[in-house]
């Protein structure tokens, strides 16, 4: 028996560009297929259930299905308590999972595929099917998902780089070859062998990023190639829904509030088919150095009833968000990295206990279960341990622990050096001189400044001016810049976001001509096993490891304190549990009692500030929302008023009513590095004004990518009540917003918004995205300047 054939199931076509790749595979496919009849014997599995897309609802054994459907993601759990985590979703009333998986977890070295430990997709769906759960997976080739490089792998980058979701053939012939595998690994899964996958996804939110329908057709056709045979569908937020748009490929649409208005925009384009919202927010990621985001209970509730009530499915992102371990958490445009923590204020928590969230959706959820279905109990929550401070009392300095060499006459970037996460350090001598500002071509994230083994400074990508002041020398010095990167842009034109440094290397006026050491710091297994760890003597405020151990009557889940540490890196007993730094808001880090054991657990912490004091403790709660700037070593946004009076704008107007995006034209292209917007009054008549995105597009209306800005100045943004911060606007993320205070005496109009873009750019109109939620701010009145003179340092 084969599943419902589907109003909207595709047409099988492959297109030329990846017919080359797909003879190749044809030949290994074969193989494959041999080794499965032989061997598991999969294709002899029965589908005992068929699910298809009916003209007004999906289809499970022809009967109406509606998905309550949550996200969660193998990768963010640790193996041993999926089932724990699986079971809540059930235990909530969801009747289906949906999964991303992460390419580059998968595909670490081209060619070369793990789907072991954490990356063991296949298990993790066949626990789900095990407990009553179907699953939707988004294989790709791109996922976002706030993980590093959303997805993709970093070797892409490598030598000039190819060009991301896209036809460039590189890049579909390494998309075709993953999905190959991806379909030998899970597509036995799928509903129509008798397993729980019942759908898949194309791409993800392309729609934000490109209008190339080939593309869209070509990604489809190569998991079509792999195996897949389920139903498809793309998901895109309703205002991009058009771009890359194909007829005859389902369309799911992603939002955080105002459920009937985007499937009005669905319809728009999908007069037919089941409403389906793919992706529905409880809440939000959150940032280093941003407050904590929650959302609002009731909202959300509200909501997810009115989705039921009109007979529409959804799938809450996240139900469960987890934890980005390791090194593999992402980056906001146009440069916000992500906590490891994606808790995400779903409702079940990042060490997978009940929220009130939870409650209140289970009890919805009861009172809108389908024929048959029923809700279980919940499982038992992990247990829960707390230690006492212990003191890390080894250390092993980074600089007496370098690898060898390689030497460069010019410093290139981390990927260039075959090197795709971790630390690295560019080493040279820089002769007698005055002082004079040290200013590298490129640098992503963060250069820690070394001369003669004493920091100067911080080269830090969040400041405009991303350089470091370099004292008078009377002899010549040793130069270590030491690059710490976070994770790469999920997001955007930006993703393509090489780090380490790149040359040319100016000091003052001149370019250094000098030769470069570079070492190469991967913060991998093999590294840390290689460490020299010693007694600690005065290490304080110099890179190290640092290294302890904690004593556990049982092993139980606890949440490391880290407040007295500075910026970096946790493993325990060799796992790692991810970044920290303390500027928060995160200030602890979940070690999952599973990866803990009674007696003594090693602690090692890589620390680029060096600690407060060497101590660590657990605790029996996350501190999630503890924002501390006043540790943080950047000097903040440049001090700077804005000087409109003698500028004449580029533009004036007033926007419409409403949530809707706008796009506004110049008269004519305006050049300057500043853009500022200058908000006049609002809608509602109050003093608050609100955006939740600004797009800049050149001539011929192309967006501007984002690489490089920087917010110059905002005369106001809300810090208490929300994360209203003015760099929301340019994350491409339309569930956030800049908006002024609100709270406590809220500003009155003008307000102004400048945007540096880094360097002189030619604007030629922009977009504008209004707050999505409802609530004050939506501007009407507005000018606009570009240029170059439109701000004086304070
Ligand atoms: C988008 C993406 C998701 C995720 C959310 C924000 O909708 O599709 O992968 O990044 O934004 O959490």
């Amino acid at each position: 028996m084969s599943a419902a054939p589907s109003v909207m199931q595709c047409a099988l076509t492959l297109p030329k560009a990846i017919l080359a790749a797909s003879i190749k595979i044809r030949f290994r496919s074969l193989a494959v297929l041999a080794a499965v009849l032989l061997g598991r014997n999969l294709l002899s599995q029965t589908p005992s259930h068929s699910f298809s897309i009916g003209d007004d609802s999906f289809l499970l054994d022809g009967k109406p299905f509606l998905m309550r459907c949550g996200e969660i993601h193998a990768a963010r759990i640790p193996k041993e308590y999926w089932r724990q985590r699986l079971k809540m979703c059930k235990a909530m009333g969801l009747n289906t999972v949906c999964a991303y998986l992460f390419w580059n977890l998968h595909e670490q070295e081209p060619g070369k595929f793990n789907w072991s430990d954490r990356a063991d997709v296949a298990e993790f769906c066949r626990i789900a099917g095990e407990e009553g759960l179907w699953v939707i997976l988004r294989p790709g080739p791109y996922a976002c998902a706030e993980w590093e490089m959303g997805g993709t792998p970093w070797w892409l980058l490598k030598g000039e780089g190819v060009k991301l979701r896209s036809r460039d053939p590189r890049y579909l012939a390494a998309m075709q070859r993953y999905f190959q595998e991806v379909g030998r690994v899970l597509a036995p899964l799928q509903v129509t062998r008798g397993g729980p996958i019942i759908m898949v996804q194309v791409e993800n939110e392309y729609g934000f990023y490109g209008k190339d329908r080939e593309y869209m057709s070509a990604v489809r056709a190569s998991l079509q190639s792999a195996g897949f045979d389920v139903p498809f569908f793309g998901c895109n937020p309703p205002g991009v829904i058009r771009n890359g748009f194909l007829p005859d490929l389902f369309q799911g649409v992603n939002f955080a509030s105002n459920s009937a208005r985007a499937f009005q925009k669905l319809r728009e384009v999908q007069p037919k088919g089941p409403l389906f919202c793919s992706e529905f927010y409880p809440g939000w990621f959150d940032t280093w150095g941003q407050p904590h985001h929650s959302g609002k209970e009731d909202k959300y509730l509200g909501e997810l009833k009115a989705m039921l009530d009109a007979g529409a499915s959804f799938s809450i992102y996240m139900a469960h968000g987890g934890t980005s371990f390791g090194l593999w958490a992402g980056c906001d445009r146009p440069f916000k990295p992500d906590t490891s923590s994606y808790d995400y204020d779903a409702p079940i928590s990042e060490a997978g206990w009940p929220t009130p969230k939870f409650h209140r959706t289970r009890e919805l959820f009861s009172a809108h279960l389908l024929p048959g279905e029923t809700i279980p109990e919940l499982p038992a929550t992990n247990d829960v341990v707390s230690f006492m401070p212990v003191t890390l009392s080894e250390t092993a300095p980074i600089f007496e622990n370098l690898p060898e060499a390689v030497t460069d006459m010019k410093p290139q970037t981390m990927e260039q050096y075959d090197q795709g996460y971790g630390c690295i350090l560019y080493r040279t001598t820089i002769p007698e001189g005055a002082s004079g500002p040290l200013r590298p071509n490129m640098l992503h994230d963060f250069g820690f400044v070394f001369l003669d083994g004493n920091r100067i400074g911080v080269i830090d990508r969040r400041h405009p001016e991303r350089s470091v002041m370099i004292p008078a020398r009377s002899t010549p010095a040793r130069l270590d810049i030491l690059v710490y990167p976070m994770g790469r842009i999920n997001f955007g034109a930006e993703m393509a976001d090489r780090k380490g440094m790149s040359g040319p290397v100016s000091l003052g006026s001149k370019v250094l001509e000098t030769s470069w050491e570079i070492f190469r710091l991967p913060l991998d297994g093999k590294m840390l096993a290689g460490l020299k760890f010693a007694k600690a003597h005065s290490q304080l405020g110099i890179p190290a490891f640092w290294r302890g151990s904690f004593r556990l009557e049982k092993a139980g889940d606890t949440f490391l304190d880290l407040r007295s540490w500075g910026k970096g890196v946790v493993w325990v007993n060799g796992r790692c549990l991810g970044r920290f730094w303390n500027i928060g808001p995160t200030q602890t880090a979940y070690a999952p009692g599973c990866w803990l054991k009674q007696g003594d657990n090693e602690v090692v912490i890589l620390d680029l500030l060096g600690p407060d004091k060497p101590v660590l403790s657990g605790l029996e709660k996350p501190i999630l929302g503890e924002l501390r700037p006043e540790k943080d070593f950047s000097k903040g946004r440049p001090r700077v008023k804005p000087m409109l009076e003698a500028v004449s704008p580029v533009y004036e107007g007033a926007f419409a009513q409403g949530s809707g995006t706008q796009e506004v034209m110049f008269p004519a292209a305006a050049e300057g590095r500043y853009f500022c917007l200058e908000a006049l009054g609002s809608h509602d008549g109050g003093p608050v004004a609100a955006v939740s995105e600004l797009e800049l597009l050149g001539p011929g209306g192309k967006p501007l990518g984002h690489e490089g800005w920087t917010i110059a100045y905002a005369d106001s943004e809300e810090s208490s009540a929300e994360d209203g911060s003015a760099e929301n606007v340019l994350d491409g993320q339309i569930a956030d917003h800049w908006i002024t205070a609100s709270k406590n005496k809220p500003a009155p109009y003008p307000h102004i918004l400048m945007v540096d873009l880094g360097r002189k750019s030619q604007v030629a109109g922009f977009r504008y995205v209004p707050r999505q939620s409802e609530g004050p701010g939506r501007i009407k009145e507005y000018r606009v300047f570009v240029g170059d003179q439109l701000l004086r340092k304070e």
